[in-house]
């Protein structure tokens, strides 16, 4: 008995209250931001994700930030965080990236993402990669090309519905279509559609336990990965060929072939970089979808406002007739129901990022190579930077409403270096999504659905809804 007493002793608690006494002093020594490193090797990963099953926003954050303010330590996931829910420190994360701060992904992500995606680049080919990708995405190539395919694709999504839609699994299945389209310039047919199902697999493995001896799904979306990579990688050796031979198309890949006037990109490394942005904008653009489309159902006036906005715009066009780029800039109401419900409801909470040396802010010490959480949602629902934080008010956006906000308190789409290329092109999705459904269709929520802050792939209810056809104007 008392050899097993000793064996304890030695093999478990002594290194455990060694660990706590050096993390303790060197905390110290180093004037962390306050806050607790929890228990040893857990930390207070557990506490994170019991907080999340709760309806509460943001519970983990709020707990911590009243009691050791905006800037605070944790243990998450294994390592040593500091949170952030402060905008000027979130700022100069997002600003000094690359010189002190670096992304970083465990392992597990890059199996699925690809270790050529515009996600895990660093350095020089970052930013060469992350301006083509912005250039394909921006403004004027929306207006003169992209535009027209997705609110054609939009239409005849929305035209094939059934009086009653998940409509989660339908905004998934649209932004799929749209970024195939717009990647490789397929329309929806039989090889899209089984490629879909491999890829939501994939999408899976991002929500499953990252250990293939333990997880299933971890392993299924490992092989979805491989089964994925090689269908694309037929695709982008056929389209090599009918580059050499002239033809251009004006697509994503279109774009990456032209600029490849070296051949500096291997075949593996354009799938990787087509299957990143294809994993980017998907559950992103679809969450915020569903998200807005719950937020006009629960808030009746938004919903009026939003119909006539759309309704005026149709009113002037033929049946049928697409939209144009000046009835998306006319969209004014639209526009501050997107802001609104990124806001409020990003499934992007906050950006992960490593620490390339010692960092001083306010006062205290970040050490070097840990991991800092740059909160944008818990910024997003403070009351001292929104009023009435957590109500969505997409008034609040009106510019005679006298709201102005710093560009740093609202970071739906992130910053600096790594800004969201994807940015413009995710609001006129968003908007022509709207303006076809509520130009179509009055819907009643099929069950009162509690989904509203923090909906992921496990844990959404997929709002499923009754859908009745309006009269057309
Ligand atoms: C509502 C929709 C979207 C939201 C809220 C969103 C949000 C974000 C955020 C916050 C980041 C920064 C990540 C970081 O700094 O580590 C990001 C990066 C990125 N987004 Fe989006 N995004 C959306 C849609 C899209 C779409 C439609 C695309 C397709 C082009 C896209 C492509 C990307 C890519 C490729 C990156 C990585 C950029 C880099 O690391 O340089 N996103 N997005």
């Amino acid at each position: 008995m008392a050899a097993v007493f000793l064996y304890l002793v030695f093999s478990v608690a002594l290194p455990a209250i060694i660990f706590i006494v050096h993390r303790s002093s060197r905390c110290r020594r180093l004037r962390l931001p306050p806050g607790s490193l929890g228990l040893p090797f857990v930390g207070e990963t557990l506490q994170l994700i019991s907080a999340y099953k709760t309806e509460n926003p943001e519970p983990f954050i709020d707990e911590r930030v009243n009691r050791f303010g905006s800037l605070f330590t944790t243990h998450v996931f294994g390592e040593p965080t500091v949170f952030s829910v402060d905008p000027e420190t979130n700022r100069f994360i997002l600003q000094n990236e690359g010189k002190l701060f670096e992304c970083s992904y465990p392992g597990s992500i890059s199996n699925l993402l690809g270790k050529h995606s515009l996600l895990l680049m660093k350095g020089n080919l970052h930013k060469k990669m992350h301006s083509l990708t912005t250039s394909f995405a921006n403004s004027s190539n929306i207006r003169d090309h992209l535009l027209v395919d997705i609110d054609r694709l939009i239409r005849l999504n929305l035209d094939s519905w059934p009086d009653r839609v998940l409509l989660m699994e339908e905004a998934k299945k649209i932004t799929f279509e749209l970024t195939m389209k717009q990647l490789m310039s397929f329309d929806p047919c039989e090889w899209t559609e089984s490629l879909r199902k491999e890829y939501v697999l994939v999408i899976e493995g991002f929500f499953s336990v990252p250990l293939p001896i333990f997880s299933p799904t971890y392993r299924r979306a490992i092989k979805a990965r491989t089964k994925v990579a090689e269908a694309l990688s037929l695709v982008v050796k056929q389209r090599r060929i009918e580059s050499e031979s002239g033809e251009k198309r004006k697509d994503m890949l279109g774009a990456l072939l032209a600029s490849d006037d070296h051949g500096g990109f291997s075949d593996e490394g354009i799938v990787d970089f087509l299957v990143a942005l294809l994993v980017a904008g998907y559950e992103t653009t679809s969450t915020s979808m569903t998200l807005a489309v719950k937020f006009l159902t629960e808030t009746p006036l938004a919903l009026v406002q939003i119909m006539e906005e759309h309704e005026q715009i149709r009113a002037k066009k033929g049946e049928g007739e697409a939209l144009e780029w000046s009835d998306y800039k006319s969209m004014t109401f639209t526009q501050c129901v997107v802001n609104e419900t990124l806001r409020i409801a990003n499934i992007i909470g906050g950006i992960f990022r490593r620490t390339m040396t010692d960092i001083n802010v306010q006062g205290y010490t970040i050490p070097k190579g840990w991991k800092v959480f740059a909160s944008f949602r818990g910024v997003h629902l403070d009351h001292e930077h929104f009023k009435d934080a957590r109500t969505f008010n997409p008034w609040r956006w009106q510019n005679n409403s006298g709201a102005t906000y710093p560009a740093n308190v609202f970071t739906p789409f992130g910053g600096g270096q790594r800004l969201c290329p994807g940015y413009e092109l995710a609001r006129v999705e968003l908007s022509v999504f709207l303006h076809h459904l509520v130009t179509r269709f009055s819907w009643t929520p099929v069950e009162e659905d509690k989904l509203v802050f923090f909906p992921t792939t496990r844990t959404q209810k997929r709002y499923p809804i009754n859908l009745q056809r309006r009269d057309r104007v």
